[in-house]
């Protein structure tokens, strides 16, 4: 749980100040900063924006005051936005050992810890088995029994939540639509009886649901039906015989006879989305806590709501700096060439996404001569497309871009989250550079990659076992 003071986050809830709007936009960055920071690192270039992060989780945990928040870290697992959500007093989810080792190096301990295994390899579970000897407060969420069977194989006898399929899912694309999809979770009219047997072997303290990432304002009523079918659930293990709530409709009907479980929470999961267009509202945070809150209700004293935002933390935090290199005007269309493609920012190649891209100028006409300034130019309709090798490497097509040239420095807003943890060597491209802002002081925290980075973990097998010593080979 949770160790921040719920008193000072009461101090605020609702507040939604000026100081702290609820989205950032692409164009309310600082161009001659942004600018700045090209000249000096290079392109492209992620720019993290620590103080915008720590920014979203005040709005969090004023919305959410009486809440366990925990931040998805997959979202962004650099060392600088981990320390930033830890000492905001969010808790860490965590997806993988690799996941749970960065958030320990970050300093959250077990009891902020909760690693969400997901057909986990055996390798991750013998690590977070060994890690819990050490942090007992550490919470492993299985979704399946046989994940639950894996664990007591190890001897792990520590805190447990069962992650449950809802049945309901919501999400920005298909492929991130996680409620309903029978990957995850344990069905939710066997959930009962799974969780009720885990208590024979683990210290059950919550259950869990997820309905899937990029929740929009239109999506409401999904999340809300998740939160409802939950709360039922868990006053169902609480208390089976309804004593205390008649209204309860016990939906497994198994347990009018079952012992209660003592749980501490339910994690109606993350998903809150971001608005990705320029002129898209923000989801009224407030307005969705007070939905959530609502439909979870009633829950016994003492059990907690908790939720798990990756996107809504670090999205807007972060923009992609990338440089144009190529103006090619064909019949169809113009084609801006870029330093940055698919695997810089793979989101708009795999789910088609769209992020905002805005052109800060700086390059030159093509007799060499300044470009004007952006405000002086015509906006033109370009396709932007990165240096990679296929026809879904674009960044964005049919934007309307202040006329572009060989030179200028383009921003790929909204990119703070699954976008520098998505980025491969794809075409062998060394991943790009990744800079910090911290009360304004920017400092790298990813370095750029080079040519060397890309064979580091090869072998080479040589004929005679070549001249490197075996430790090397
Ligand atoms: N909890 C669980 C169990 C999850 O699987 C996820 C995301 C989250 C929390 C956080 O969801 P968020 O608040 O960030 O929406 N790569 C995709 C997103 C995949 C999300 C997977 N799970 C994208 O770029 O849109």
């Amino acid at each position: 749980m949770s160790d921040r003071d719920v008193g000072a986050a009461e101090a605020t809830t609702g507040s939604v100040d000026d100081d702290n709007p609820p989205v950032r936009r692409v164009s309310d960055w600082d161009a001659d900063r942004l600018a700045a920071l090209a000249a000096d690192h290079e392109t492209p270039l992620y720019v993290q924006d620590l103080d915008r992060v720590r920014e979203n989780c005040e709005r969090l945990l004023a919305a959410f005051p009486d809440a366990d928040v925990r931040y998805a870290v997959k979202a962004h697992t650099g060392r600088a936005v981990l320390e930033a959500v830890r000492d905001a007093g969010l808790d860490a989810e965590c997806a993988s050992a690799g996941e749970v080792d960065r958030a320990l190096a970050a300093g959250f301990d077990g009891s902020r810890l909760h690693y969400t295994a997901v057909n986990p390899p055996a390798r991750d579970l013998d690590y977070v088995a060994d890690v819990a000897e050490a942090e007992p407060e550490l919470t492993v969420t299985a979704g399946a029994v046989d994940t639950l069977d894996r664990l007591a194989e190890r001897g792990y006898d520590g805190r447990v939540c069962v992650r449950v399929n809802p049945g309901v899912g919501a999400g920005h694309h298909e492929k991130v639509t996680t409620g309903g999809a029978a990957k995850f979770g344990i069905p939710y009219d066997r959930a009962a009886a799974a969780v009720r047997a885990a208590t024979e072997r683990f210290d059950v303290v919550g259950i869990h649901a997820h309905a899937g990432s990029g929740i929009d304002p239109d999506q409401l009523d999904s999340h809300r039906e998740l939160v409802a079918r939950m709360g039922e659930l868990a006053r169902e293990l609480i208390d089976p015989s309804g004593d205390t709530d008649p209204s309860d409709n016990d939906p497994s009907g198994d347990g009018a006879d079952a012992d209660p479980v003592d749980l501490e929470y339910v994690d109606v999961g993350g998903g809150f989305g971001v608005p990705y267009e320029e002129d898209a509202p923000p989801l009224d945070l407030p307005a969705v806590a007070a939905a959530t809150r609502e439909a979870v209700a009633p829950l016994p004293e003492g059990v907690d709501l908790a939720i798990e935002p990756g996107r809504y933390v670090v999205a807007d935090a972060g923009v992609l700096l990338t440089r144009v290199n190529t103006v090619k005007p064909t019949p169809d269309e113009t084609v801006v060439g870029v330093d940055a493609g698919m695997t810089d920012l793979l989101r708009p190649a795999m789910y088609d996404a769209y992020h905002p891209i805005r052109n800060l100028g700086g390059g030159r006409e093509p007799d060499g001569g300044d470009a004007p300034p952006v405000a002086e130019r015509e906006a033109t309709p370009v396709t932007v497309a990165g240096p990679i090798c296929e026809t879904g490497d674009t960044l964005g097509t049919n934007r309307a871009l202040a006329d572009p040239n060989r030179g200028d420095l383009l921003a790929v807003g909204v990119a703070g989250a699954y976008g520098y943890e998505m980025a491969s060597q794809y075409n062998s491209r060394p991943r790009p550079a990744e800079v910090a802002l911290d009360d304004g002081t920017a400092t790298i925290a990813r370095r750029r990659e080079d040519l060397s980075d890309l064979t580091v973990a090869e072998r080479h097998p040589e004929p005679d076992g070549g001249d490197r010593p075996e430790a090397e080979r």
